[in-house]
């Protein structure tokens, strides 16, 4: 059976386009519905050109409205791809293992509050740290700390700057959440990414960037109460 597919976005929408490229006919996932919180999302377009529902959130805080619209359109699995708002934990907990989120580093290292678009990148270079990453985890309750299903690096360069770093990893980005919602969709429920360099550090032999990679590092501790916060 066909799993099917929401993708929450705010922006560009760069990662949904590559699910969209991803999931031609035929695919065993398909992307039915697309939300967003801001109207003017750039991405948006990429939903209107292939004829997909797209809805912009009066109230991307309203529970029974995220509800009734993942419930209306038959959602098997929820993608946050640069989606930057709070997901009700009403929401969290309906759909718990059936919310994925995609995020450009290698978390636990620079997530958090705040932590979305070029301020990672920045953070990352101001840390000296030598590589980067792609993490495409569950969502939680808990603040970029769902369990990880794959993480892919990026080496940081001498003479990298934010931009040609957040361009190197979303590169990166673009294959690895298609192989996760792949994998997702295989199984029939998000899953742990095998296959090429599990948790590895290929960097391709001095390629700027890594293979598909994955690394589970089991679930973290949920907090009920709380709500999923803004992911980036
Ligand atoms: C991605 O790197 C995502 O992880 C981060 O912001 C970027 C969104 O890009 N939160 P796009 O909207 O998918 O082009």
């Amino acid at each position: 059976m066909t799993m099917r597919i929401a993708v929450a976005i705010s922006g560009r929408g760069s990662n949904l386009e590559a699910l969209l490229r991803a999931l031609q006919p035929g695919a065993p996932a398909e992307i039915v519905l697309v939300v967003s919180d801001r109207v003017k999302a750039a991405g948006l377009a990429h939903a209107k050109s292939r004829e997909i529902p797209a809805m912009v959130l009066p109230d991307p805080a309203d529970a029974p409205a995220w509800l009734q619209l993942l419930r209306e359109y038959q959602i098997d699995l929820l993608v946050l791809a640069g989606y930057l708002r709070l997901v009700p934990a009403p929401v969290v907990a309906a759909y718990r293992g059936r919310i994925i989120n995609t995020h450009p580093s290698l978390l636990p290292a620079f997530g958090g509050k705040g932590m979305y678009g070029e301020r990672v990148h920045q953070a990352v270079l101001e840390s000296g740290a030598r590589e980067t990453g792609v993490t495409v985890h569950l969502v939680d309750e808990v603040y970029d700390r769902g369990a990880v299903l794959a993480q892919s690096r990026v080496p940081v360069l001498r003479d990298d700057t934010p931009e040609r770093l957040a361009a190197r990893v979303l590169q990166v980005e673009h294959r690895l959440l298609p192989a996760a919602v792949l994998a997702a969709a295989a199984a029939g429920r998000p899953v742990p990414l095998e296959g090429s360099g599990v948790g590895s550090q290929e960097t391709g032999g001095g390629s700027q960037e890594s293979g598909v990679g994955s690394q589970e590092l089991g679930t973290q501790a949920q907090s009920p109460n709380s709500q999923l916060r803004g992911h980036s």
